[in-house]
């Protein structure tokens, strides 16, 4: 892959010394649409993700140029008017790092030509935005010998995300592209950043992902109102408990005081917030004792709970995830990512994983009309130079 996009790079910009780096995807086992509520969540990065071919320049000048978007060719900035541009694409991502880079003290005064490819699906909830920004981050470290930390890189690139995008996320995925290791799951306290691996041993079964092939579309903005649910839920629990965040109650301090909240479509968010947080760790101490079995009902669980509480599925994710529940070797199933679409993460016995696809690669098609994708996910390292 690295040689091919070295090639492809000389091609473009002239030949040449460059530098390779690479950024994972990511996938969430458990604790979703928790991390903006102050609470926990266990992702872990993926082997596949985006890399990055890149050559500094002696001008202040960025090109950027994407294998995924070839049709918008060499997009071409000048880092002293660094603003965001409907029309740049996938590059305001990168230009967002840049700017908040510089905006924290890292000075940038010579430019770079850059060209990436990423392998992870567009737009299916495996954090492709996410990638794009640590990769940008880990590169300006590199080139530039900032003395920055990883976790420094990660806040930096969701206040990209947040601020120069305009998406309104989380730090999960940031965190899990930027701190990933090999064959482990992260557990991260969204209140405190206070972390630890937890290896993912899962004896005879695997980590499945399929992509519904449905895209999120509509995600953006109801991603927006469920943010914004669970701080007026919160607001009127703060009435009475001296809360920060949802995070901080367990399931019977909510139960005790959930009258609290007036609206009942604002009770239901806030119940799977604040349950998803306590199952999530309950989660990890099962996946911790080798009680897979148990760590897949919890993941059913989670699905149920979006569905029916938080209501971020839609058809084709319950219909992936009810056909999975159906097949011989499942330990678990449930959707992964900000909902609406695309992918849902399984735990499958290995020895069945190969009619498991069969099998829902055809009712799927025969339900939804659309062909989905299944992936065998490995899980690899967190952001870096390649060598
Ligand atoms: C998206 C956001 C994350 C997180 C998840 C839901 O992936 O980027 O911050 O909120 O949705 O768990």
């Amino acid at each position: 892959m690295k040689e091919q996009l070295i090639k492809d790079f000389k091609n473009i910009y002239g030949d040449g010394e460059v530098r390779s780096f690479f950024a994972p995807g990511r996938v969430n086992l458990i604790g979703e649409h928790t991390d903006y509520n102050g609470g926990n969540v266990f992702p872990c990065a993926l082997s596949f993700g985006t890399y990055g071919v890149v050559r500094p320049r002696e001008d202040s000048k960025v090109r950027f140029y994407s294998k995924n978007f070839e049709s918008l060719g060499i997009i071409e900035v000048d880092l002293k008017s660094n603003i965001y541009d409907e029309k740049d694409g996938w590059a305001n991502y990168p230009k967002g790092v840049i700017k908040k880079f510089e905006e924290s003290g890292n000075e940038i005064k010579k430019g770079f030509d850059l060209l990436i490819f990423g392998n992870i699906p567009n737009g299916a909830g495996l954090s492709s935005s996410a990638s794009v920004e640590l990769l940008m981050s880990v590169i300006l470290k590199g080139l530039y010998n900032f003395d920055i930390s990883m976790v420094d890189m990660v806040k930096l690139s969701q206040k990209a995300e947040n601020e120069f995008v305009g998406v309104n996320c989380g730090i999960m995925d940031q965190f899990a592209i930027g701190m990933g290791k090999k064959d482990c799951a992260i557990l991260l306290d969204c209140n405190t950043l206070e972390y630890r691996y937890a290896p993912v041993e899962l004896e005879d079964s695997s980590i499945v992902i399929i992509n519904t092939n449905k895209r999120r579309g509509l995600a953006d903005s109801k991603y927006n109102e469920r943010r914004t649910e669970c701080e007026d839920g919160l607001k009127e629990l703060q009435v009475k408990l001296k809360i920060k965040s949802l995070g901080e109650l367990t399931n019977e301090e909510f139960e005790e005081n959930k009258k609290l909240i007036s609206s009942q479509v604002v009770r239901k968010r806030v119940k799977h917030a604040v349950y998803e947080n306590q199952r999530t760790l309950l989660a990890v101490e099962k996946l911790n004792n080798g009680d897979i079995k148990g760590f897949g009902e919890l993941m059913n669980e989670s699905h149920v709970s979006l569905r029916d509480d938080y209501e971020v599925t839609g058809i084709e994710l319950d219909t992936m995830v009810a056909l999975a529940w159906e097949e011989a070797g499942i330990i678990g199933a449930r959707m992964t990512g900000a909902g609406f679409g695309g992918c849902t993460v399984n735990i499958v016995k290995n020895e069945n994983i190969d009619t498991f696809i069969e099998n829902i690669g055809i009712k799927y098609k025969e339900k939804i009309g659309v062909k989905a994708d299944f992936y065998i996910a490995k899980i690899g390292h967190g952001a870096r130079e390649l060598s």
